[in-house]
């Protein structure tokens, strides 16, 4: 069955500054689809409409289907930034992992995709505790991350026996508690950010890093993506002030988030604090 108009306009009134779809709103939405895969299908188009892709125009988006627990299906979508460093990129799966710790989802269920997860995604979703690893669908095709990253490195080569999602996050609102439930088990720079946007809202991103690094996001990207993720008419544009709070002495959130600051375009001023 094909949705009708209706999809859209009932899913642009359930996504209201809301990144995500209750499992009431889950439930009436896919009812107006013959399989489930065809209503994933329907989903990951509209999803990738928050897609910003001014480099590639290649928009990704991830669905994160809470596992348990309320039953959420939370949304993902890339994220580039003009002029900047390519590896300053928000990938659509790590968009979706963020937005569902953020909302204090205890496991992800399902990862549903519109593309192949690339090497980096793969590495990121790895970093997530065993027990907990989502099943990856990509067209209705479904494998493990054992099955996507073979002989893994993750987060027991570095000794860490406590990997993401060995703790879920108490929403809370709070720049300080975010700090505090931030993912930093490599650096010990725990660290998050504030943005306050001028039609009054504030969005949160937590740090989450990686046992290989590199496919760690930082708390300004992650705040901005859910900016994004809150706006789907307005993306990026509003955002009046950004703080960064991060643990004194460590690896420091500073330089890259002026770069990424600078690449929004205006005279956002960034306010780095330290605990
Ligand atoms: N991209 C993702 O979001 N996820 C993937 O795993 C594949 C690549 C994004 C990154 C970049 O914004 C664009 O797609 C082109 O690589
Ligand atoms: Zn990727």
């Amino acid at each position: 069955m094909q949705a009708n108009n209706n999809f859209e306009t009932v899913l642009s009134d359930y996504t209201n500054n809301k990144s995500y779809l209750t499992h009431q709103e889950l439930i009436s939405l896919k009812s107006q689809f013959d399989s489930e895969q065809s209503f994933y299908d329907a989903l990951l188009k509209w999803v990738s409409e928050y897609a910003i892709a001014p480099v590639s125009q290649f928009k990704v988006a991830a669905l994160a289907i809470e596992s348990g627990g309320e039953g959420r299906l939370f949304f993902g979508a890339n994220l580039e930034f003009s002029h900047q460093a390519l590896s300053l990129v928000v990938h659509a799966e790590q968009s979706a992992i963020h937005n569902a710790l953020l909302h204090g989802v205890e496991a992800i269920e399902k990862l549903v995709i519109n593309a192949s997860p690339c090497g980096y995604c793969r590495q990121f979703i790895n970093e997530i505790q065993l027990e907990k690893q989502p099943l990856i669908n990509v067209h209705g095709v479904e494998k493990t991350i054992q099955q996507y990253l073979p002989d893994a490195f993750g987060p027991s080569d570095l000794d860490n026996h406590t990997p993401l999602f060995s703790q879920s996050l108490t929403q809370c609102r709070d720049l300080n508690a975010y700090v505090e439930q931030s993912y930093a088990p490599y650096s010990g720079n725990f660290s998050a950010c504030q943005i306050k946007h001028v039609d009054g809202h504030q969005y949160f991103g937590v740090y989450l890093e990686n046992a290989a690094y590199s496919p760690s996001l930082s708390p300004l990207q992650a705040a901005l993506n859910q900016v994004q993720l809150h706006n789907r008419q307005t993306g990026l544009h509003g955002i009046s002030e950004i703080v960064i709070k991060q643990t004194a002495g460590k690896a420091n959130q500073q330089g890259v988030a002026n770069a990424v600051a600078m690449s929004l375009g205006s005279n956002i001023e960034v306010t780095i604090e330290e605990v």
